[in-house]
């Protein structure tokens, strides 16, 4: 039996703004219940839903202060729990974002383990008399000064986001408390955040300076010694429970770093940073980096596929806002080898959202890189182009479900502002036109479920020419060819008499037997 994780297409959900369902313009589990239509309809599997727990929300949720409960802006328990019941009747599974590296600086065990040095939960963090040189995530350095015991406390992110101590047994305890509180309520497993920074350098040593980059170079504060025993015990007893899933966010575009963390025995899969990231479009190295892929996993890894996430620019606009040029981007997200992950929006091709005015950012590295900038002697301009560049804000904007006012929130100010005719696209518009990017995304759902050679075939080839990627998928039933031309030119096809063409971006009916730039194509052939 193939699990269910390895044939799934998943869905992230970012909490506040996917569909609020009582009007507050807070994206909710109300309003998530209600679209469990048009998910099914999409044809996705999934659902990734980033934190959900009680949380002041300086880094919007990835600060927990209460793992056991909800956070009242996404409803009660009782939502929560229609949500994972409903959806599991529509045969869609859910995964929760779980933070255990850090909480907030407003949890409890924080708040005890500052309190005095002799505390019991004071070893559950990291404190220091003197802080070394490791800087934040987020800019600046690492360590907090707390006047109430005259120490110094670790933050790998913001200083409200406190790094638990993982070489304390009793945290991984707590832990697994919680993972198996949440696997009990229903959840189908967890993506784990930042997964590989849980433990830090025992003896502190100060992190080298990456001249070429000009910056500090994280050698010290993640991927350390005794990392993957703890990857190995979580993944042990999370899959105690029959059918749950682990997806590891770990840090880095290093496919040899990546490939540690899955596999037998380990998480299910990673993030595949080192294809998702990539900056600018770039077929070649897109290329490179699946065929890098497929030749550093074992049998027991699978790769992730996405291009987009809370935590970066949307792919359509990154890639440079040209549309068939995504629908091709979306074809390889579909049918290479991996584990699809799409972000919310980019089915209907939302674009990313900058702001002109300081005053409306709300991501926490974007208002970080704007004060250091200005610190640093920058004008208000260039500090805001260096927000905008940092901040995240730019693919957390309301899901468009339709053309009016708050962007489908109901009347209320939505979470965050964004100017009405920022955003063309919206669900409404595109449901009934098939030529839209929303019936494209569906067909090419549909077809990947019709044909299991795009969800678990093996590559038969994978070749990369003059901008043009391709392979053919294939397994015991069927093979299909997938080409992608990446190029601004046509291409004469070579197929055989028995193909069948399942798919084409462009042409209409491609009598042509030739493929146009920027079009993908998928082909069945005889076996
Ligand atoms: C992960 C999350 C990101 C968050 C960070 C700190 O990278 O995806 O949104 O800011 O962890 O928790």
């Amino acid at each position: 039996m193939v699990e269910w994780w390895k044939q799934s297409v998943f869905y992230e959900i970012y909490m506040p703004s996917f569909k609020d369902g009582n009007g507050d313009g807070i994206g909710d589990f109300s309003g998530i219940t209600s679209k469990l239509d048009y998910l099914k309809e999409l044809g996705i599997d999934g659902l990734w839903l980033t934190p959900f727990y009680p949380s002041p929300k300086v880094d919007n949720g990835y600060d927990i202060a209460d793992y056991y409960e909800i956070d009242s802006d996404y409803g009660t328990m009782e939502d929560f729990e229609l949500l994972i019941k409903e959806a599991h009747q529509g045969g869609i599974k859910v995964i929760a974002d779980l933070v255990l590296n850090h909480t907030s600086s407003e949890h409890k065990w924080f708040k005890e383990s500052r309190s005095n040095k002799d505390h019991p939960k004071r070893d559950w963090y990291i404190w220091r008399d003197e802080p070394n040189n490791w800087e934040s995530f987020f800019g600046d350095t690492a360590w907090e000064y707390d006047q109430v015991t005259n120490q110094y406390y670790y933050h790998a992110f913001a200083k409200e986001q406190v790094d638990l101590n993982w070489a304390n047994p009793d945290v991984k305890e707590a832990m697994f408390d919680v993972m198996k509180f949440w696997l009990e309520k229903g959840v189908d497993g967890f993506r784990l955040d930042v997964i590989n920074f849980l433990k830090v350098n025992d003896r502190f040593i100060d992190n080298p300076f990456d001249a070429d980059k000009n910056e500090q170079n994280h050698l010290y504060d993640k991927d350390q010694e005794g990392i993957l025993t703890i990857i190995e015990q979580i993944a042990e007893f999370v899959h105690q429970y029959p059918d749950k899933f682990l997806v590891g966010e770990v840090g880095s575009e290093d496919i040899g770093i990546l490939k540690q963390f899955s596999g037998l025995g380990k998480l299910d899969v990673v993030f595949n940073f080192n294809i998702g990231s990539i900056e600018k479009f770039d077929a070649g190295r897109l290329f490179e980096q699946l065929s890098e892929t497929e030749k550093a996993y074992d049998e027991h890894q699978v790769p992730t596929l996405f291009f987009s996430s809370h935590d970066m620019s949307r792919f359509i606009s990154r890639f440079g806002g040209d549309e068939d040029r995504a629908k091709a981007v979306a074809a390889l997200m579909l049918t290479a080898k991996g584990v699809p992950f799409l972000y919310f929006g980019d089915e209907i091709g939302m674009r990313d959202w900058i702001t002109d005015d300081i005053e409306k950012m709300k991501d926490v590295q974007g208002l970080m890189g704007y004060k250091l900038a200005l610190e640093a002697g920058k004008t208000a301009e260039e500090a805001l182009a260096i927000a905008n560049e940092k901040s995240r804000d730019k693919s957390r904007t309301p899901m468009r479900w339709n053309a009016s006012g708050n962007v489908g929130f109901s009347d209320a100010e939505p979470w965050i502002t964004i100017p009405n005719d920022a955003m063309k696209v919206n669900v409404a518009e595109q449901e009934n036109d098939p030529a839209s990017m929303l019936s494209f995304y569906k067909k090419l759902l549909h077809l990947r479920k019709e044909h299991s050679a795009l969800r678990l075939g093996e590559y038969e080839e994978l070749r990369y020419d003059e901008g043009m990627i391709s392979y053919i998928k294939k397994d015991h039933s069927e093979r299909i060819r997938v080409l992608l031309n990446f190029s601004n030119q046509e291409r004469v096809l070579n197929v055989g008499n028995d193909a069948v063409l399942l798919l084409a971006t462009k042409q209409e009916s491609p009598e042509s037997g030739r493929i146009l730039a920027n079009e993908a194509m998928l082909i069945k052939e005889g076996l």
